[in-house]
This record gives structure tokens, sequence and C-alpha cells, in this order.
């Protein structure tokens, strides 16, 4: 039993960090194996803290496949609820904390604007174009994609499914992240200059249809506010500063950026490579503040910092408190699934065909 203080203050406002989260802790074992809570890496502390599994995209869309709870408690952002939702069974509900929480990247590619892209990008003579959507989206651009033969991809799969793609077709049309689609179409060989960025507000993306017809990867100009504030003058002065230091970033960061620093790799593979790293080593890590914080706090034989001076903080992501989870932890205790997240089944169907094929090929 989790000791819940006997005199503890009316308003939940006003209790305890410790407070909420032995009540949660109570929930927890009240609610036994009808309850998974799953986090996101980007979570604050207190969050992580009382989370059943905590990774990046992929790691947590296999785990909502494979889950076998009644109830999973999602704390990070819509679309991955979503994901989720999609990824289990009809007796499976998905519950996410704060409904506010989405993000903006996802936002930055809307089902109609992307059906005009299509439209218009197809109605030129380009060859076979494969459609790739990062995770971050919104189910209906996974279906989508399931529609015109093509998939998603997570930021620690997509070179794998890149390679996939271009064995399905001459070309490939990426969303809603350009800076992700870029560096992995570059690692793959795909020389700068036949990628093309796609203005969403522009016919054809802002290009004639000569251009079009000579790129090879289109890139919707989308973009994550977060990963766009490191700069290439924050490595230059980490590796004035800490001589020896390593420079690992998120693939949201912009190309310039990607290719200064030492490495790049999916939130996981930031974790996994200061975690493992040995004793005296020193790491300047370009991604969401909270992970970075809770590495430095994890590692103290290391140095690890964050490598922008500014607070690299995803405000969609730090909308769920551990009151967020409470309560929602609350309503199934009490017998209400309340902030589920459920995509309609047209688009589900879809939708996991697409992630169906992703998992596979992952
Ligand atoms: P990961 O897949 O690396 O966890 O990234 C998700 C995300 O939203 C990063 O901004
Ligand atoms: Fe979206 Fe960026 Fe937040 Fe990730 S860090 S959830 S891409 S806004």
């Amino acid at each position: 039993m989790h000791p819940v203080t006997k005199d503890a203050p009316s308003d939940p406002r006003d209790w305890t960090e410790e407070e909420v989260r032995a009540r949660i802790l109570g929930l927890k074992s009240r609610l036994g194996r009808d309850l998974l809570v799953l986090a996101h890496h980007y979570q604050r502390d207190a969050v992580v803290a009382v989370a059943d599994a905590v990774g990046d995209s992929l790691r947590l869309a296999q785990q909502a496949a494979l889950a076998t709870a009644r109830h999973i408690v999602f704390c990070g952002v819509h679309f991955m609820a979503e994901t989720a939702d999609i990824l289990t069974g009809p007796g499976q509900s998905v519950i996410l904390p704060e409904l506010r929480a989405g993000c903006s990247m996802a936002d930055m590619a809307t089902p109609d604007a992307l059906e005009w892209a299509w439209q218009r990008l197809t109605a030129v003579e380009t060859g076979r174009v494969v459609p790739v959507t990062y995770i971050n989206s919104a189910a209906t651009l996974k279906a989508f994609v399931a529609r015109h033969g093509g998939t998603v991809c997570t930021s620690s799969n997509a070179r794998k499914i890149l390679e996939w793609a271009f064995t399905q077709g001459e070309k490939v049309f990426f969303f809603p992240d350009e800076h992700l689609g870029r560096v992995t179409a570059y690692e793959l060989g795909v020389p700068l200059e036949d990628m093309l960025v796609w203005d969403r507000d522009r016919d054809l993306g802002g290009h004639d249809p000569e251009a079009v017809r000579r790129a090879r990867v289109y890139l919707w100009d989308g973009f994550c506010v977060v990963h766009q504030m490191f700069d290439v003058e924050d490595i230059a002065f980490w590796r004035q500063k800490e001589p020896g230091i390593r420079v690992i970033v998120h693939p949201e960061c912009p190309f310039d950026l990607i290719r200064a620093a030492d490495a790049h790799g999916s939130t996981e593979y930031l974790a996994r490579a200061v975690d493992q790293a040995p004793p005296g080593s020193k790491w300047a890590v370009g991604t969401e503040v909270n992970l970075v914080s809770r590495l430095a706090a994890r590692n103290p034989d290391k140095l690890v910092v964050s490598l922008s001076p500014h607070q690299a903080i995803c405000a969609n992501m730090y909308r769920t408190r551990p009151l967020s989870v409470l309560r929602v932890l609350e309503g199934l205790a009490a017998g209400r699934v309340e902030n589920r997240i459920r995509v309609p089944e047209a688009v589900a169907g879809e939708a996991r065909q697409a992630l169906s094929r992703m998992l596979s090929l992952s």
C-alpha cells in the first residue's frame, strides 16, 4: 500500500508531488493488469516516474500493439494516442490524460492540403511516387499513405522505411517533417539537388512542372518548433568549451546542424548513447530539455548538457502533469473512461495497414 497523507488539502492543486504520486500508485495497484501507463521520453520526470514503460514513438507503438491491458493511459501527444488506439483491439481503450496535448508539426499537414498536393503532383508525369508519412501525423494521413501504397516511419526506422519505399517506386513524397526526410534521403545517397521542398500553400508546392518531374524526393515544409531551436553555433560553443564532447541530435533538427553533429538518432537512440557511455565522457544533446535533464541526473559520472542555451521544451508534452494522470485513473477506478482517443474504424482500418507494414519493416 502507498500511504496517502490523511490531512491533505482538499484542493488537489495544493497537494504535494509526493501526495499525487502516492495516489497514482495506489490507483495503479487497484487497477492492476487492467491498466498500462506509457510515457514518451519528453514527459516530465514526475510523469515518467509513474509509467510502466518509457520510450520513443516506435517503442511505444510496439508496446501498444503488444498490450493486453484493458486501458492504456498514454502520456504523450495526440498522434501517439491515435496510433496506440489503431494498434489495440476493440476491447481496449486508449486514454490521453491531457486532450490539448497535440503536436504542432503534425498539424502542419492537414488531409485537405495533402489531397490537393497529391492530386497536383500525380497530374504531372513523375513516375511512381510512394508517400511516406512520419508517425507525427494525424490518423487520416496514415490512412492516406495506405491507400496510395505507402507507409509510416518514425525517427528510428526512417532509413529502413525509405529504403523500402525506393523498392516500390522511383520517387518518395515525405511528410510532414522536411528535416527528417532530407537527412534520411541524403544518407541513402539522394543528392540535395534531387530533393524539392513542397510549399504546402502553393500550387505544385511552388515549383514548375519540369522541376517536379526532375526531383526524386518531395519534402513537405513541416518542422518541429522545438528542434528548430538548435544552432550550428551551439555546437562550436560546446566543442570549444569542452574539448572531446560528443554532440548528438534528433533528426528533426535542421540538416546543417545534423551534419555538424557527431551523430543523430531518435530519442531512444540519444538516451541509450548517453546511458551506455563510459564514465567521464561528455555529451551535448540536441533534443527536448526534459529528456536531457533526466539523462544528466541519472548519469552523474558524465557531463550531459543541453546543446541549446534556450529552454528547448515541448509545450505539448509538458501539458501532462501527474494530476492529469491522477484524474483519468480516478475515473477508471470509478468505472468511467475519460479522455478516450478513438479513431473511427473507416480511418483506423486503413491506417492500421500502413502501421502494420511499418512495424513489420522495423
Ligand atoms: P521519437 O520518435 O524520437 O521519440 O520522436 C518523437 C517526437 O515527437 C520528437 O519530437
Ligand atoms: Fe511535436 Fe516537436 Fe513536440 Fe515532438 S517535440 S511532439 S515533433 S512539437
